[in-house]
């Protein structure tokens, strides 16, 4: 049972008798064949938790944070700090409203937590220490146990010394899927975008390495991995559709993926599906965010298409010495390619939250110049955390953040627990729509988003996903609770 977990299987022979029992018309509606090879995903394949209720609704694992010697290609192998002995961790898949039960035990040299990017939980399940629980000690275990209310990627990754242990591997991704998406794609893939730096012995680069030029470029590992292997083979039909699902979990490298020409079908983004579909050539993904797309790659029966990661410049010491990266080649196989069927038209009725009536709050991202020790802090409204107090919100209350970046650097920014809107400088939502809750911001940029916050009370993180520009102050607080104190704009 332990790569087909018991609700799998469940789910498997419930399906086998819907087919038998509606015929096989029915049934093609609902579950489309695969079109690819077979074993076509066997390198990419993310291993799956066991499953230790019985309760089809109630997914419940372990999951144990511990050093371990990951092969990351051949005859590479890193000292990583993963879960599970796994880079990624393991792949949690579950449907959207399933209750998520996670024993968590730390057996790592430091303290630990675990924060899920992106889902809209209880404070207390947020995984923040010293804000939503206490640092789980090494040798300590804490449950983890919330309703999973929203269909899309999701991740996992720790809260304490974020930078160093999601650098060092600590990352996994957390899919929640619907069924009735809509979508019909048979042949998905999870793809969990990373970078890692060792040296020859595999010991992991020092976290602090290159000092506070590291801090402020934001540290990029030299191995750069696709659900934790080094530019692995996809073996796939030419023409055939597939669905994947894609998360960057690098500490601070961002990903610009090229299909050499070919285009990709954006279906849905953070929060789930976007109002409808668009298409482009390049991918941008910025750390913590994620895309869900249709591709249909095309090239000769037996050739093979490298699919790189381009250079983007987010400010100095991103593109300079740096190179572009294969994360991933497709190997055609020799079935005669097919045509491409049109892309899917899905989408999804979204109600944004109204600008009218919204509370403004204006943040400013600077980078002052180094002190006299030569260190470099980055600051929200001229604080960096934690000096500054917590920024405040009603229950139920919208605000619109009106972002503005007077730094050089792009910064991916990221709110705790709750979803937002980006909209234009009217407060109308651009379009398509889409939820989200990690927005890249361009250096010298600002961003505008509507955010309504609901009855879940407590003191929310936000910063950016740069994790090395969070830990030099790059990160706030947003209090929310029950009485709207007049004070918002001048917290501090
Ligand atoms: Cu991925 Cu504080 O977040
Ligand atoms: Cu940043």
């Amino acid at each position: 049972m332990n790569l087909l977990s018991t609700r799998r299987l469940v789910s498997l022979i419930a399906s086998v008798c819907l087919t038998a029992m509606s015929g096989p018309g029915a049934a093609a509606a609902q579950t489309p064949a695969s079109l690819e090879p077979a074993g076509w995903d066997a390198n990419v394949r993310l291993a799956e938790p066991a499953d230790h209720n019985p309760d089809p609704h109630v997914l419940e694992i372990d999951l144990t944070a511990r050093v371990a010697d990951v092969e990351v290609a051949p005859n590479t192998r890193v000292k990583a700090w993963t879960y599970d002995g796994g880079l990624p961790g393991p792949f949690i898949r579950a449907k959207v409203g399933d209750r998520l039960i996670v024993h968590f035990t730390n057996n790592l040299p430091e303290p630990s937590t675990v924060h899920w990017h992106g889902i809209r939980l209880p404070i207390e399940m947020d995984g923040v220490p010293g804000i939503s629980q206490p640092a789980v000690k090494p040798g300590e275990t804490f449950v983890y146990d919330f309703v999973l209310r929203d269909a899309g990627l999701f991740w996992y990754h720790p809260h304490h010394m974020s930078a160093a242990q999601v650098g060092f591997g600590l990352y996994g991704a957390l899919l929640v899927e619907d069924p009735n998406d809509g979508v019909g794609i048979a042949d998905q893939v999870t793809m969990v975008l990373s970078d890692i730096g060792f040296d020859k012995n595999g010991a992991l680069d020092p976290p602090d390495s290159g000092g506070s030029a590291g801090d402020v470029f934001g540290r990029e590992g030299e191995h750069v991995l696709l659900n934790g292997h080094k530019a692995p083979v996809l073996r796939v039909r030419s023409g055939a559709p597939q669905r994947w699902r894609i998360v960057n979990t690098a500490r601070s490298r961002f990903f610009l993926l090229d299909l050499q020409g070919q285009k990709f079908t954006v279906i849905g983004t953070d929060g789930g599906l976007q109002e409808r579909p668009t298409t482009s050539e390049v991918l941008l993904i910025t750390p913590g965010e994620r895309v869900d797309v249709i591709v249909a790659p095309t090239g000769a029966p037996g050739s093979e298409m490298p699919v790189y990661s381009m250079l983007y410049n987010r400010g100095y010491g991103s593109v300079e010495f740096r190179s572009i990266e294969q994360v991933l080649t497709l190997a055609f196989s020799t079935d005669p390619a097919m045509t491409p069927p049109p892309p899917p038209s899905v989408s999804r009725t979204i109600v944004p939250p109204s600008a009218a009536g919204a509370t403004r709050v204006d943040f400013t991202f600077t980078l002052p110049a180094m002190d006299s020790a030569g260190h470099s802090e980055f600051q929200v409204n001229g604080f960096p955390y934690p000096k500054a107090k917590p920024y405040r919100a009603a229950l139920g209350e919208t605000q619109l953040w009106v972002i503005k970046n007077d730094t050089k650097w792009d910064h991916p920014f990221h709110l705790h627990g709750y979803f937002f809107m980006p909209v234009d400088e009217q407060g109308q939502p651009l379009r398509p729509m889409a939820w989200k809750d990690t927005i890249n911001i361009p250096m010298n940029t600002t961003a505008r988003v509507l955010v309504t916050f609901d009855e879940r009370a407590g003191t929310w993180m936000f910063h950016c996903h740069i994790l090395d520009h969070a830990e030099i102050g790059l990160m706030g607080t947003v209090h929310v609770g029950p009485s709207a104190p007049a004070e918002h704009t001048h917290s501090n």
